[in-house]
């Protein structure tokens, strides 16, 4: 791969050891790929941020990062944390996990990232122009930016991620070329009212059946930002996809298609059958979940008014999961006071998935979202109640 002078020298050790160890992921990455040299980015999403999934192991490369002194060297964000920073005793985290928790998140704070502990950064200040290079880790963030934004990314790993963020560049290949962002099949979709359920339940039946291919949807209308993250993050969990086109919709579809390519359909009887896969269990939840990815302010909206229109009070927990920004305009807008009042939680800054919930004592979690169904069995060990959440809350 190219270097120029400058990245030569960060390549050789002339700037410190933790800007070598960068460079040099970044190029293993390009060599592998087949990339010809390294691109400058707008911005990162960094992922592997929960004690949970990174451990011990994780926590002491991190503090070895920040102990360096190196800074992020453009716009950085990261992914879910595992507890709400805030309100973590409130909610029953462990202490211990706790203490581990607090000192990832100061680590990514001496190294310059914003600890904003969210999967939807493009709804909190990290959003991209259109065809804007940039290197997201977090699989949902990256369907949402390079399909329905329009900007470049690879589904980088958590650690590749990091590295784009400290050096600022990021290897020229896959989703970053404009010929490897054309459909390779085209969906066509005969669905009635669709809800995030039922786009959650398409996205994990295209993810299996395309595999890491690009996905073209017909027939889709009236789709909303929040049902396009929705879909994005269900077909990103059941596979591979990290790119999709929805005709007359997202911003790159016109020039995606071609003709003969494989065509799919898919329709009520398909849902039917995603819906009998995703659900394991037929008992009451002992959790309710929504919020993978991350609410908008219009999900918790919504939740927050069906409560209070239908005097609806809780018999398990509910976590609606969120961002730090969109908590606090649902404070301000009088909607967690009605959630809470009901016996629910809006949590921040964490999510159903990697919050450890099965040392919490839930086993049964309900919820509408098509990759936290896929994810819930194995990351947690939980049962699923897979289905619409006015019915999960009725
Ligand atoms: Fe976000 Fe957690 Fe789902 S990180 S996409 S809410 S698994």
């Amino acid at each position: 791969m190219y270097l120029t002078k400058e990245e030569e020298k960060i390549y050789d050790g002339e700037y410190g050891e933790v800007l070598e160890k960068c460079m040099n992921l970044l190029v293993s990455l390009g060599d592998i790929y087949g990339a010809e040299k390294l691109i400058p980015i707008s911005s990162s999403q960094i992922s592997g941020v929960s004690y949970k999934t990174i451990g011990d192991i994780g926590l002491e490369f991190l503090r070895d990062f920040a102990n360096e002194k190196v800074e992020v060297s453009v716009p950085s964000t990261l992914n879910p944390c595992g507890m709400d920073v805030d309100n973590w005793k409130k909610l029953g985290f462990p202490e211990d996990f706790a203490k581990k928790q607090l000192e990832i998140i100061d680590c990514f704070k001496k190294i310059g990232a914003e600890i904003s502990c969210t999967c939807t950064p493009y709804l909190t200040g990290n959003l991209p122009r259109f065809r804007e290079h940039i290197a997201w880790a977090e699989s949902s963030a990256v369907s949402f930016a390079n399909s329905v934004i329009g900007a470049k990314t690879n589904r980088e790993g958590g650690p590749a991620a990091l590295a784009s963020a400290i050096i600022g560049k990021t290897p020229y290949y896959g989703y970053h070329l404009d010929e490897n962002r054309k459909a390779t099949h085209i969906i066509e979709v005969n669905i009635e009212n669709p809800s995030i359920d039922v786009y959650g339940a398409l996205g994990y039946i295209v993810g299996k059946t395309v595999k890491n291919g690009i996905p073209y949807f017909k027939n889709i209308k009236n789709i909303n930002n929040d049902e396009l993250k929705a879909l994005g993050a269900a077909m990103a969990a059941s596979s591979g996809v990290a790119l999709y086109h929805v005709e007359n919709i997202t911003p790159e579809a016109k020039k995606a298609i071609d003709d003969n390519l494989e065509k799919i359909t898919i329709d009520m009887d398909d849902i039917k059958d995603a819906y009998e896969e995703l659900n394991t269990c037929n008992e009451a939840p002992d959790l309710i979940c929504i919020g993978c990815p991350h609410c908008s302010l219009r999900e918790i909206k919504e939740i927050a008014e069906f409560i209070k229109k239908n005097s609806i009070k809780l018999k398990c927990d509910l976590w609606i999961c969120t961002s730090l920004h969109m908590k606090a305009i649902a404070d301000r807008m009088g909607y967690t006071r009605i959630i809470e009042k009901a016996g629910g939680e809006i949590v921040k800054d964490t999510c159903m998935v990697v919050a450890p919930i099965e040392d919490m004592g839930y086993k049964r979690v309900a919820t509408n979202s098509g990759k936290a169904g896929v994810y819930l069995p194995s990351f947690c060990k939980s049962e699923v109640i897979y289905g619409n959440i006015k019915d999960i809350l009725k």
